[in-house]
């Protein structure tokens, strides 16, 4: 097959380099296209958009594959830590024995939060969402180590700043849960693995040795590497391109937290409880609220089904309806919240409508229930997502950076008003 495309353009043809990555993805490079025809590609929302070129996750959408650096989500999830995953991403490769633990190490010993972010914790009104917290106070960090703040640092900077965001990031997010329940904050335990470290700073009480229940403890490491990276997504693009103006770690990894939050993105985890709660509150009707995701006058959307990029399933959401299903049997609970996902995913999976548009539940639809079921508010389960997606964000921070990509900037088609004179206030 050519490694180029061709455009027609009124009486010009333009060839166009065909890129190929290494799963066969065909991609059109259209870098130099304004420059000899003057045209550019318009794509609202990106649907269509390489922005760049990445080794770190594949997706295949079509056939619901999902990998990290070439290792399927399922064997990482199955065998793996959050922190083994966290080093993949970051590095490129499986951590030896020996680079796990001094990775481990370099973590463990910057859990510690400056004591002046317990002020700023201290001086937001009560019920504030956590995810405006978390975005906050990371962003906060850069005031702490103004050291790091240069992107160009060695290498050597570079890693300690990562090896500190990431080790802070689960102080400061169970803080704020603490924050919201008026509790008095735990200090971490830097004996225990990042996970129970983060378990018993949200769950302990200095009044009482808290242990952490391994199921809890393998449902969490599920959870956070399921979500570890997910490619071009809009907040990874987003920690890209704040990142591509040389903008700093926390900066860059604060905005992602921003873009997280919407409830089309990161913030359908907490968006799905609601919506199972409003179900079950209103007698438990599934039927009345497919109606309603397709009725094109109401705005409401079933929330945890579609994705932008899967069109088949979301692996994601299959290793996690099974862990979902562990989870509750092993903790003995029985939640009616699950019933009504069930009846509702069953349903939706046999309309048309669902079928068509290939609408299938997503990686939030279950995830706040297992969330739910290890104690975790719902207002938290985004903050939760945030942890987990945090390392890729840094490996696409990273990747970005190291292949020194020019500023995110994209173009537009102008369709405002034509050029005018200025008309003098008195004679309008
Ligand atoms: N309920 C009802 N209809 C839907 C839904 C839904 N959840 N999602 C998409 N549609 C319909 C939409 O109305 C449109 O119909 P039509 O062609 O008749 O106009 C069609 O399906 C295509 O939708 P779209 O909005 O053009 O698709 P998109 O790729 O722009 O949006 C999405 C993807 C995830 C934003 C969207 O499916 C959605 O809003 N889902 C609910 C929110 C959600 O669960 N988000 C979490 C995504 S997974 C976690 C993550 O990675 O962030």
């Amino acid at each position: 097959m050519s490694q180029f495309a061709e455009i027609q353009y009124g009486d010009k043809s333009y060839k166009l380099p065909v890129i190929v990555g290494t799963e066969n993805e065909a991609a059109i490079d259209i870098s130099k296209l304004r420059d000899e025809s003057g045209l550019i590609t318009l794509d609202i929302g990106y649907k269509n958009t390489g922005a760049t070129k990445s080794a770190i996750t594949f997706i295949d959408g079509d056939e619901g594959i999902l990998s990290y650096r070439g290792y399927s989500i399922e064997q990482l999830a199955e065998n793996s830590t959050f922190m083994e995953v966290s080093y993949l991403l970051i590095n490129g490769e499986l951590p030896t024995a020996a680079q796990l633990e001094s990775f481990n190490y370099s973590i463990s010993r910057r859990t510690l939060v400056h004591e002046n972010i317990k002020k700023f914790l201290d001086a937001y009104p009560g019920g504030t969402h956590p995810m405006g917290v978390l975005m906050c106070t990371v962003a906060s960090l850069s005031s702490f180590y103004p050291n790091s703040l240069n992107p160009n640092r060695s290498s050597e900077e570079v890693d300690r700043t990562i090896h500190r965001l990431i080790a802070k990031m689960g102080t400061i997010a169970a803080w704020t849960y603490k924050k919201s329940t008026g509790h008095p904050y735990m200090y971490p335990n830097n004996k225990l693995d990042y996970v129970s470290n983060f378990l018993q700073m949200m769950f302990g009480h200095r009044t009482e040795e808290y242990v952490p229940d391994p199921v809890v403890v393998d449902a969490l490491n599920k959870l956070l590497i399921l979500h570890a990276d997910h490619e071009q997504n809009c907040s990874t693009s987003t920690v890209r391109i704040v990142g591509s103006s040389h903008a700093n770690i926390y900066a860059s990894v604060s905005a992602g937290i921003g873009a997280l939050w919407g409830p089309l993105h990161g913030g359908a985890n907490q968006a799905v409880i609601e919506m199972l709660e409003q179900i079950k509150a209103d007698g438990g009707d599934a039927m009345k609220y497919i109606n309603k995701a397709k009725d094109k006058n109401d705005p409401f959307r079933l929330m945890g089904f579609g994705h932008r990029v899967y069109k088949n399933f979301d692996p994601r959401a299959k290793i996690i309806k099974v862990a979902c299903d562990q989870v509750l049997n092993k903790l003995g609970i029985n939640d009616p919240i699950l019933d009504i996902a069930k009846q509702l995913e069953t349903v939706a999976l046999s309309d048309p409508y669902f079928i068509e548009r290939k609408l299938y539940p997503n990686v939030d639809f279950y995830s706040g229930i297992i969330y739910r079921a290890i104690g975790i508010p719902t207002d938290m389960f985004t903050v939760m997502f945030a942890l987990g997606r945090l390392p890729g964000w840094i490996a696409q921070w990273k990747e970005m950076r190291e292949g020194n990509e020019p500023i995110g900037r994209p173009r537009q088609v102008y369709i405002g008003h034509p050029a005018r004179e200025y008309v003098p206030i008195t004679k309008r």
